[in-house]
């Protein structure tokens, strides 16, 4: 037949429009986006459902090196298959080079825990932590031009940071290369101050994690990064914005008409810092730390004032989970002893979605075009995976979620298809679920049931970012 599937009387969302249309599928890809199409293989009924692009998650850490710590709880396999049951088709997790090592031989090592173990689709971005002459110079330059165009720097963390004189070579690197960078804006010597502070007042628990990076930190590593890249012209995105602080800082560098871009994550508009006091001030506070820490209240306001004016132009997880219980846990032996070695990160790859329809569509705060902007297409456009992902119209790929807007449900661990012992937004009642997951024309999840194998997800080569072209003048 003409088709291979067609998706039938849904009502079709994309950034731009909402429509009830037939979706007809061939060869992975979408080839017709109309009214009563017939002639398909298969056809899927989404009678009462929302036929959605899949979701891209731009922010996502698998299976990266412990640098002596608890190593992470999901591989590749767990970790792509948490993605598809929760809606998503393409993440971008990161390649992470440790200090000494060279960028290419990092690449490498990931695409081998990736690829053949992927459920969906995925690209990299890189984590620049030795920018060496050579690195700058050579590496770098020649992965931006095999489609590695984006990476990431570090103000803070041991093994990661970087100080101003290296974020301004990587920044002029990226703006020779067109790539786009993204940043961690919390500033190395204030945490290292306050937490030592801390620590010989005995304040120890988890919740102290919280009160050693506290929003001012975090402000002033953003006008930091943004100052070094007004200064050599490159745009950057900023991302894991936590609040209102942060958030005025990447408006007030919009409004002079500097090109950065801004990113938040379902964290900060659904866990505050008191999550972190846990029961007994040293029991589960550790499942959600996390860096940023979640904030208050207040934060989620200022989060969805962020995203309601297009200060952010994406909603990622940042999943980097970590189990809780055992000797690997976030509170193992040593982590006892200290927040300080707690490892930062939580889960979410699966949640993603939920937590924004349910508190952005349903509550009211967003369309569902800006639900889809968020989670994909803003996304495949930052990324250089557009047009080809993140989009419902002819020649894109057919990755699409098949979503129940009126579903309730809770958010629990016995739902979850990734790795870790359990989720940060256990409890949260969500209105809105992903019924089917499709990638490239192939059902791959269906009700929490993985149809798809590993293997089935691809690297994606990615082209430069639209958005990372300097401004000119
Ligand atoms: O605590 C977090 N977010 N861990 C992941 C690493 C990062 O900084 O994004
Ligand atoms: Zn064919
Ligand atoms: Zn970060
Ligand atoms: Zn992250």
């Amino acid at each position: 037949s003409k088709y291979d599937l067609i998706i039938r009387g849904g009502t079709v969302v994309t950034a731009a429009d909402t429509i009830r249309a037939d979706v007809a599928i061939h060869a992975g890809r979408i080839v017709a986006v109309a009214d009563r199409l017939s002639g398909g293989t298969r056809e899927i009924d989404a009678g009462g459902l929302l036929v959605m692009p899949g979701g891209i998650d731009s922010h996502v850490h698998l299976a990266q090196p412990a640098f002596g710590g608890p190593a992470m709880a999901d591989d590749f396999e767990s970790g792509t298959r948490s993605a598809i049951a929760g809606g998503t088709t393409t993440i971008l997790p990161f390649a992470l080079q440790p200090r000494g090592a060279s960028l290419r031989q990092s690449v490498l090592d990931y695409h081998k825990e990736a690829d053949g173990k992927s459920y969906c689709d995925y690209g990299f971005h890189l984590i620049i932590s030795d920018p060496t002459p050579s690195v700058l110079g050579q590496e770098l330059p020649a992965l931006v031009a095999d489609g590695y165009t984006s990476f990431k720097v570090f103000m803070t963390y041991d093994d990661l940071v970087l100080n101003d004189r290296q974020l301004l070579e990587v920044f002029d690197c990226a703006r020779d290369c067109g790539a786009l960078v993204m940043v961690h804006c919390e500033g190395y010597d204030a945490i290292r101050f306050m937490t030592e502070k801390l620590e010989r007042a005995g304040k120890t628990a988890p919740y102290y994690h919280a009160a050693s990076r506290p929003a001012s930190v975090e402000r002033e590593a953003t006008h930091r990064a943004i100052s070094h890249a007004e200064l050599v012209e490159v745009p950057i995105m900023i991302v894991h914005v936590s609040g209102r602080e942060p958030m005025e800082q990447i408006r007030w560098a919009q409004q002079k008409g500097l090109k950065v871009y801004g990113e938040t994550c379902p964290q900060y508009i659904a866990l505050t810092a008191d999550d972190l006091k846990g029961l007994n001030m040293d029991e589960s506070g550790g499942k959600y730390v996390c860096s940023p820490p979640p904030r208050d209240r207040a934060s989620w306001d200022a989060i969805w004032e962020g995203i309601r004016t297009g200060v952010f132009q994406t909603f990622s997880s940042d999943h980097c989970p970590f189990f809780y219980e055992g000797n690997q846990g976030k509170l193992n032996p040593k982590a006892r002893t200290s927040f300080r070695w707690v490892p930062n990160g939580i889960p979410g790859v699966e949640t993603r979605l939920q937590i924004l329809f349910s508190k952005g569509v349903v509550e009211g705060r967003i369309t569902l075009n800006d639900f889809v902007a968020l989670t994909s297409t803003n996304h495949a456009k930052m990324y250089g995976l557009y047009p080809g992902k993140g989009s419902i119209a002819p020649g894109f790929d057919a990755d699409i979620v098949i979503w129940d807007p009126n579903r309730k449900e809770t958010i629990r661990q016995e739902l979850m298809h990734h790795g870790a012992d359990y989720t940060p937004y256990e409890g949260i009642a969500v209105t809105g679920w992903p019924i089917m997951t499709i990638l490239r024309g192939k059902l791959v999840a269906e009700e929490g049931r993985i149809l798809g194998t590993p293997g089935r997800g691809r690297f994606l080569k990615r082209s430069l970012s639209p958005f990372a072209e300097p401004r000119h003048s």
